[in-house]
């Protein structure tokens, strides 16, 4: 933030504080310089000591005028508002303390009025307030707002009398009695009033649920004692006891794809297809593909990916154990070849 800005004589002039200290531009040369080609910088001549100084300053025009947020929030509710709302939604206390949505919301107007499709994320999530704000917040100016909430799923004991309310909560809803059932109902519940109330609004108002897990893939550990029996398991790199979901978010977490992309699913040839982000990933995680059912699969592939026409190289995916044999798969992954789809891979 040190540097020499050229007065309208053409002479270096640095931020030097009255006093004569070295001190600091409020903007980097690159801002500097973005307003002075946005024509907001203008010099003036400044008493310096005994002469004047060129100085420079920046315009500020009514129109579009920022100004600072008040530090004095007044006008909104408190907690005790926060925790009857969340009553009135879930219609029982299930969670003390929840932060008022207002505020909240109030937080996420700070921003430029321009950025209405920026990301929050929330650590700390409890009862999913601030996505109850974000959600709210789009519905009211039509943004694109996302958010990523983080909540543990603590266990709710019906035993501990603190708890005995979220717990039976969670039991009536047939949910799991943890802290996270809450955050997802309340944000359902948040959605359907949204969607009600705002009829006009035709932004998305859901929200997916992801829980850290290790890989889908099992990782090779022969058993020395028992390296047949090894091979035979791993045949199949993929854990038995995960669903085709948990294995598709994987994918597209190691794809670098964000997981919130659109995911289509088709049954081609009696086969499950998944189509991510309009055709860009093709995913196949049937645990069989008969040789005979090869072409139909790759040519309805084929089809569903030219009917998407998405921009950029698209990969297609496979389950490797689901081919009878090699030849099925190299058929299927030469059909896929000529009709365009390169990139062929099998997990
Ligand atoms: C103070 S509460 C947040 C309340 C929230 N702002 C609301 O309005 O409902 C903090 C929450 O963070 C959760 N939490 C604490 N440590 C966590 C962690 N390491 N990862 C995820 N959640 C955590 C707790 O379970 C608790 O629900």
């Amino acid at each position: 933030m040190f540097y020499a800005a050229k007065d309208p004589d053409g002479n270096d002039v640095f931020p030097i504080g009255p006093g004569g200290y070295e001190s600091r531009w409020r903007f980097d040369r690159k801002g500097y310089e973005r307003l002075v080609a946005e024509g907001y910088i203008f010099w003036k001549k400044r008493p310096r000591g005994d002469s004047e100084e060129w100085w420079p300053y920046v315009k500020t025009y009514l129109e579009g005028q920022t100004k600072r947020p008040s530090p004095l929030w007044d006008d909104l509710a408190g907690s005790k508002k926060a925790s009857i709302d969340l009553r009135d939604l879930l219609g029982d206390s299930v969670f003390s303390n929840p932060k008022p949505a207002d505020l909240i919301e109030r937080i996420l107007q700070i921003l430029p009025e321009s950025q209405k499709d920026f990301l929050v994320v929330d650590f700390f999530g409890g009862s999913g307030t601030t996505a109850h704000s974000v959600m709210a917040l789009n519905a009211k100016d039509n943004g694109s707002r996302r958010f990523v909430v983080v909540q543990l799923p603590e266990l709710l004991n019906p035993e501990n009398k603190d708890q005995k309310f979220a717990a039976d909560f969670c039991s009536k809803l047939g949910k799991p009695r943890n802290l996270a059932e809450i955050t997802k109902e309340r944000l359902r519940r948040v959605g359907k009033k949204l969607r009600e109330a705002n009829p006009m609004f035709a932004g998305d108002l859901g929200f997916r649920v992801f829980k850290l897990a290790s890989s889908n893939i099992q990782a090779w550990s022969p058993d020395r004692n028992n390296l047949a029996e090894t091979l035979e398991a791993s045949v199949d790199h993929l854990k038995t006891d995960r669903t085709e979901s948990d294995i598709l978010f994987e994918l597209l977490l190691k794809l670098g794809l964000d997981l919130t992309v659109p995911i289509e699913k088709k049954s081609i040839a009696g086969q499950d297809v998944h189509s991510i982000g309009a055709g860009t990933l093709i995913v196949c995680l049937s645990k069989i593909i008969a040789a005979k059912e090869v072409e139909a699969l790759a040519l309805g592939i084929a089809e569903w990916h030219k009917a998407q026409a998405p921009s950029g190289e698209s990969t297609v995916v496979f389950r490797d154990s689901a081919f009878a044999d090699d030849v099925a798969k190299t058929n299927l992954t030469a059909i896929l070849q000529q009709h365009g789809l390169e990139n062929v891979r099998s997990l």
